[in-house]
This record gives structure tokens, sequence and C-alpha cells, in this order.
């Protein structure tokens, strides 16, 4: 009887919860005015690729190239192991250099550097420094900051039976010495030595000298300068200026490691996450599809760890067991260079991809976890995405890889949404079968990719309206339009309205590519351009940041309404429903003014004073190192009335940002 009792009450208590819960949601729910749709709440994030420098050399803060000794011909003519080093002697010393491998650090990082430092001039004629030792070139110099510290270290093995004590200084192109110190090699066997170097001055150029200043015989590899405030002072960090700019933005997901990088150029080129955890001297460096080095210093860990310090969703992209089409420059032949791993490799790369789930997000006692928590994140990283292949060419060979991919990941961790590939292009025969396969295996995601004049993005507003619902939705993962003057940010601008309008089925979108180092570029339209000293974002980045910024989870049509004949005119409204605030955003790619009606009479509770933010200018403008701030947007307070009419600059963004909470 008491039994009955109990469990009536038990069961009386769950239904009152139950409908405290309805209440609840209902009374959330009802601050969201009816009539629009959910849309994605995760719609724009960044695309991250190694083109264009944009990992060494760029947004990874090592200061030295060709830290490990391992550049090789295959990836630039002339480049050797001791590319961007030159070898010291100061003060009439004298002695030898070698590159060798008989001992490494470690199997993964074969090549080191051997200096016998066989005299050390001592003589009173010579002033400043006597030694046998190398400078290093960074990459276009190194930038130093006055007082700040950075981080020098280095793997030593002594050769000699006398200690070494090397002498490393940051000096300027005159040789003025800016920062120096000390250390003493104490081993024979492999090990790693620290110090630090503050300079007196600051320098945009400067490098790095390694000198002997004892007589001896050595081995170094793995010379490694970092400056001390990298982004979220993380150690083996990222340039704090470049990745601040990255964070500002508010970017709900990162894609990575690439594009083409991916799916690499052959199959012994592709990106194998492997390779790109755990301590650096034991990553695989290899040569990067664009046609550079890839030391892998920004790997997979600080991926991750960069996705979680910027509240981004991570999102990798893995090969799909097979390399980029155009192996091999075979695109100058209708890329003919797919090559496919051997069916015999496949359960143990498979077996790879799935190793990546349980390294992001399994336990720390787990076998992959256990190589996270190592690395200091024993916290698992939450991975929902893992894109599987690139643009890749839909042969029987992707087909059949691809499938035992999915199925494989589909089987073991239906937590993970896995997104498949359609191609190169917005159409062709690729982006058929592609989409061919996806209905075929039911894929929850694809990965469309187009670069394109501007003009198509004004033409083809209605591309997503007629997509079937009930196929799989749309990673919108590369795409831009080619140039970065303000007429292709605006086009672009126009394109993520109808995005925004079918958030319902498209996902995600991001820009593509995202960084480009001056006088570095293998590809030449590009969301940020940068130097070691200035970054210069296009208009293409300010329309990013603004519907970035201003995205939201319900969009609601004829708020904003115009000629719907002028292909020139694009307009959205979202709301977002944990801040309440209301955005329009209002395009203009024309070269007049024109009139637009805002209707805002279903958003109760609205504020008057709103914040107008105008991305406008001449069409032909571009942002430049001389004048990067030539074209970027500006915001005032802004007063809205239930309905008024607003006049769209000339070739403008404009975003009104309204609360309807307080
Ligand atoms: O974004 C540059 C390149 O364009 C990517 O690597 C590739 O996926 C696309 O073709």
């Amino acid at each position: 009887m008491k039994l009955n009792q109990h469990l009536l009450n038990q069961r009386t208590s769950f239904i009152l919860l139950f409908i405290l819960i309805c209440v609840w949601g209902t009374g959330l729910e009802a601050q969201i005015p009816s009539g629009g749709k959910k849309i994605s709440d995760e719609l724009l994030g960044l695309f991250f690729e190694d083109i264009n420098y944009a990992a060494d050399g760029g947004i990874y803060a090592e200061m030295v190239q060709n830290r490990s000794f391992e550049y090789d011909p295959t990836e630039q003519q002339g480049w050797n192991p001791f590319s961007f080093w030159e070898y010291m002697e100061p003060g009439y010393s004298y002695g030898r250099i070698s590159v060798e491998t008989s001992d490494p650090v470690h199997e993964n990082n074969p090549h080191y550097m051997v200096v016998d430092a066989e005299f050390i001039g001592n003589y009173e004629e010579h002033e400043g420094k006597s030694g046998v030792g190398l400078k290093n070139l960074g990459f276009d110099g190194m930038v130093v900051k006055a007082g700040d510290t950075y981080n020098f270290s280095v793997f030593l093995k002594q050769l000699s039976n006398a200690p070494v004590t090397l002498d490393i200084s940051l000096q300027g192109t005159d040789g003025t010495v800016l920062a120096e110190n000390k250390i003493q090699s104490t081993s024979k066997d492999w090990k790693k030595y620290t110090t630090t170097l503050v300079p007196s001055q600051s320098r945009d150029t400067t490098h790095l000298v390694i000198l002997a200043t004892t007589k001896g015989k050595f081995a170094m590899d793995v010379v490694s300068l970092f400056p001390e405030k990298t982004f979220k002072n993380r150690p083996n960090g990222l340039r704090a200026d470049m990745a601040q700019l990255l964070a500002d933005m508010e970017p709900k997901f990162v894609r990575f490691p690439g594009g083409c990088l991916v799916h690499g150029d052959g199959l012994h080129n592709m990106y194998r996450w492997k390779n790109t955890i755990g301590p650096i001297e034991q990553r695989v460096e290899q040569r990067n599809i664009w046609g550079y080095h890839q030391t892998a210093g920004l790997g997979y860990f600080e991926y991750f760890q960069f996705c979680e310090d910027i509240g981004a969703k991570p999102l990798p992209v893995v090969p799909a067991g097979v390399s980029c089409q155009n192996s091999g420059g075979t695109w100058r032949i209708g890329g003919k260079g797919q090559r496919a791993l051997p069916m015999d490799e496949m359960d143990e790369y498979i077996q790879e991809v799935l190793d990546l789930i349980e390294w992001a997000n399994g336990p720390a006692t787990s076998e992959w976890g256990s190589k996270r928590a190592a690395a200091g994140h024993p916290e698992p990283f939450n991975l929902e995405y893992v894109g599987i292949g690139n643009e890749d060419k839909m042969t029987s060979e992707f087909e059949e890889r691809f499938t035992m991919l999915y199925q494989a990941v589909k089987q073991k961790h239906p937590e993970i949404t896995v997104i498949g590939t359609v191609g190169p292009f917005l159409e062709g025969e690729d982006f058929e079968k592609g989409w061919e396969i996806s209905n075929k295996l039911q894929l929850p995601m694809v990965d469309e990719h187009y670069y394109i004049e501007p003009d198509w993005y004004l033409g083809n507003q209605e591309r997503y309206d007629t997509y079937d619902r009930k196929k799989a939705q749309v990673y919108l993962g590369e795409y831009a339009s080619w140039g970065n003057k303000l007429y292709n940010a605006i086009a672009e601008a126009v394109h993520l309205t109808a995005i925004e309008r079918n958030g319902d089925v498209v996902k995600m979108a991001s820009y593509a590519p995202m960084l480009a180092k001056k006088g570095h570029t293998q590809w030449t339209t590009d969301m940020i351009f940068f130097d070691n000293t200035t970054l210069c974002p296009t208009p293409n980045f300010y329309v990013q940041k603004l519907f970035m910024k201003n995205s939201g989870d319900h969009y609601y049509e004829n708020v904003v309404n115009f000629s719907k004949k002028d292909t020139t005119l694009a307009a959205s409204t979202v709301m977002d429903s944990k801040t309440g605030d209301v955005i329009i955003k209002m395009v203009n790619a024309g070269k007049v003014p024109k009139s637009m009606e805002v209707n805002l009479s279903k958003f109760k509770n609205r504020v008057s004073n709103a914040k107008l933010t105008v991305l406008t200018g001449d069409p032909e403008a571009e942002n430049t190192f001389d004048n990067p701030d030539n074209v970027v947007p500006v915001t005032e307070e802004y007063g809205v009335d239930k309905k008024f009419m607003y006049s769209a600059p000339a070739m403008s963004l404009s975003v009104i940002r309204i609360k309807t909470k307080t």
C-alpha cells in the first residue's frame, strides 16, 4: 500500500515537473515572434588551410624557419636541410658543419646539424662576438619588441669530451646585438635546453645567431624561438594579433587543415592527423601541397585548442583514402592524379579516423584520449563533425573508400555528423555524382565549394531556395568571389543573405582561403593578407565579420521590402533568441542609393535606438598594406520606428541591430 502511494506521488511529481518544463518552454518560445523559421545557429565559421604560408611563417608563432633541418628539394628547387641558415665564424674563428642522419632526436625527424668548432678567435683587434655556428633568417626575418620575452629552445648532443658553451643572440641585420644569453651542453645524449631572450630594441627584421664560443663538437636540432606572448599565452602557440583578429569575428566553427592539403599531392602526402600530435620533435614534417614546408608544429592539438579558445566548434576534414586528383601537377592534363589507398591498408586507415574521434572525445583513460590528456587537455574537445574527403574526383575508388569510412564512423559513432564532399564546383559531373552518393548513403551533410565571378552571386540568389530539405544539409565549405575589392565583398554579402534565408538547409558556410602572406601566396583571393608586422583584412573579411557577429537562429521573411526584380538588392532578417536582438542586413550592390521599406511590427518590445553599421565605398576599393583601413565598416546609433524607409548607400552592406530585451 505504502509502496503504491510512493509510486503515485513520484508519478504526480513527474507530471508536475513535465507541465512546468512545458510552460517554461512555451514562455521562452513566446519571446520569438511567430512567422519565422528556425535556422542554423552555427551558420558561419572559418576555413583554415595551410596555404599562402598560413601556418609556418603565418599564424603559427615559431620564428625559426627550417628549425629541424628537414627542408628538401622536393619542396622547392634548391631547398635543402641548410636552407634559411647561414654558417658563421666571426672573430677569425674556424670550424666545420655537416648535416647528418645517423642518430637523430627521433626517427620522424631524421636530419640534424653537426657543428665542429675547431678554433675560437680571441684577438684584441676583433670587436663583437667570436665563435663558430649558424644564423637563422626566419620567415622574412624575425620581428621583435623591446622588453618582450622570447623563448629559445634547442636539442643538443655533445659530441666532444668537453662541454660546449653556446652564445644565443638576436641580432639586427646590421649586426647589432639586441638580446643575448648562454647555454652549455651537458649531455652526450640528445637533451633539450632552453633560455630566454629579451631584446633591448624593437626591430622588424632580426636574425637568430647561435655560436659555439668554446672549442668542441656538438649536434643540434629543433631550434626554436617563440614570443612568450602568443595567443592566450599558449606554449607552441599562435601569433597573438592574428589569432585575436579571428577570435573577434566570433566564428561558430573552424574547419581545418584544408582544402587540398587534406588529400595531398599523392598518397604519401595526405594529411595524417596522427603525424601532427605529440612533442614537436616527434611530429612528421612534410612537403606542403602548395609548394613549401609543413612542420606540423601547428597540428591537431593546436587546432582543437584554438577552437576551444575562441568558442568555435572544431571541424576536422580527413582524407577519404584517395589523393588529390591534381597530384603530380596533373591539373594541367585534366586532373588524372587521384591515387587510392590499397584495400589492404583501408582497415588501418579507417581505424585512424575512428581513433581521431576517441582522441578528441574519449575519456582520458582511453588509448587515444590519454594522448590528448598527456598534451594537457584531459577534458574532451566535444567533437561533433568530421569531414571526409575534399573536392575529390568521384571515381569508383573514391566511392568505395568513402563508403567504408562513412559506414564505420556511423556505426561506431552515431553521435558524429559526417560531412561528405561533392567536388570542386557548383555543378558538373563531380557535383552530380557527389550528391548521388550522398542520397544513396543518406548522408547528413555535404560540403559544396565554388569560387566564381561576383555577378554570379547576384544572379543566383535563389540557389538554395529549392534544395530538398529531406536530403543532406549543406556545408558551404569553400566559396568566394574572384577578388578582394569592395564589389566582391558586397556580392558575397548578397549571397550571405540568401544563405541566412536558407539557414534551414545550409547548416554552415566558410569563406576560403582565410590567410595569405605577402610575397608567399599561391591563391590570390583571400580573406586576410599579412606580413610579419601588419594584418591587412580585406573588405571580404569585414562582410564575414559583420555576418558572424550579427547571426541569429530564427529567420523572418518580408521585414525588408524592395523591388524583387532588382538583383543588386538583397536583405535578410534574423533574431538571436539568446539576446533577443533583431538583426536586419540590407545589401545594395548597385551604383546608386536605393530605398528599402522596413516593417518591424512583428517584433514587440523593440527599443527605438538601434545600432547601424555600414560598409560602403568605391566598388573598386581595396585594403592595402599602405592603407589597410581604406574600407572598414562604420557604426552609429540609429533610431528605428515600427515602419521606416532606409536608404541603402550605393555599394553597401548595412546591418541594423535592434534590442527587444533589456
Ligand atoms: O581554398 C583554396 C583551394 O581551393 C583549396 O585547397 C581547395 O579545396 C580548393 O580547390
